[in-house]
């Protein structure tokens, strides 16, 4: 009688434990964060590295992808040498654990691959290989960042639109902003659902920042109807260019730096809007599975 209790009160802890690791599982679905600016050169390189550095020194954990096809180079940023790379993985058959690299603070980064021109233009079973091994990730990070080229082509535009947050990068020059503005229309033509972030990189000081992004929010309400939420600014920052030079990201060797509070700033409000302090709301982030399955759509 005293073993058939034993063994119910086994299975009802055996069952409690599954119930409670697919709960976990659940909450620990990955956001999926993709930076893009229409313009080139505008510092969404820069973001990408920084922001998941400093992610990572807040305990979260993070991968962070280089998705320039074209001009990868998140790796050479921080002096690391990437044996192998997306382009590796799709045609060597090199598995994601394989190509991925380790950064400061934990990070962990998918180097791009240069010479794949466009994902767009991977045959079927070169891009499932890549979808296939990404699928694995969800759930292991609490963010992936994607760093895309500049401009929108359609595989920029298939990242963007299957993300969980879209920052949008510009400089205040004329130029940089209308790109911005351009791929805003385009995600919002699209009927995008997830949040579009915008940050102002390389201002002269708060009040040119708050300024822009202002007038910025204003005209994608205007003529976009298009709510868009500014994460704050950069401040113009010639050690910004140093901390590249010496391979090493700024928010590390400059950590009181104006720009890295402003990074600091940016991730507050990042973290506050996503609701990725909040773990009920932390559980309904797409996940890298979702991102996969949008972005196979996408593309084919
Ligand atoms: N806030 C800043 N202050 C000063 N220099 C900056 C700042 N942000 C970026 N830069 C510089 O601007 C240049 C371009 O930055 P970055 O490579 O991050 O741009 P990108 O948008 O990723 O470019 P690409 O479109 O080529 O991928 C770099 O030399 C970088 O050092
Ligand atoms: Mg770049």
């Amino acid at each position: 009688m005293r073993d058939q209790a034993e063994k119910l009160r086994e299975m009802a802890l055996n069952l409690k434990q599954e119930i409670e690791a697919e709960i976990s599982r659940d909450l620990r679905h990955s956001r999926v964060v993709v930076i893009s600016s229409g313009k080139g050169g505008v510092g969404k390189s820069t973001l990408a590295l920084n922001l998941s550095i400093k992610l990572c020194t807040r305990g979260m954990k993070v991968i962070l992808m280089d998705a320039d096809m074209g001009l990868a180079n998140l790796d050479v940023m921080l002096g690391l040498v990437a044996k192998y790379n997306i382009y590796h993985m799709v045609q060597e058959k090199k598995t994601l654990a394989d190509i991925t690299i380790s950064g400061p603070e934990g990070l962990k980064i998918i180097p791009g691959g240069s010479g794949i021109s466009e994902l767009a233009n991977l045959k079927e079973n070169e891009l499932k290989r890549i979808l296939v091994e990404l699928r694995k990730l969800d759930g292991a990070y609490d963010y992936m960042i994607i760093d895309t080229g500049a401009g929108i082509s359609k595989s920029v535009m298939a990242f963007l639109l299957a993300a969980d947050d879209i920052i949008v990068i510009t400089t205040p020059e004329p130029t940089a902003i209308t790109d911005a503005y351009s791929t805003i229309k385009n995600v919002a033509k699209n009927a995008f659902k997830g949040n579009i972030f915008l940050v102002v990189n390389r201002v002269a000081n708060d009040s040119e920042g708050i300024l822009v992004a202002e007038k910025f929010k204003l005209v994608c309400q205007k003529f976009l109807s298009c709510e868009i939420k500014i994460l704050g600014h950069i401040e113009n920052e010639p050690l910004i260019g140093e901390g590249i030079r010496r391979q090493k990201a700024f928010v590390q060797i400059y950590p009181r730096s104006t720009a890295s509070r402003n990074i600091n700033a940016i991730i507050d409000r990042m973290i506050e809007v996503s609701g990725m302090n909040v773990p009920d709301l932390k559980a309904k982030s797409g996940g890298i599975r979702k991102f996969i399955e949008k972005m196979a759509g996408l593309i084919k």
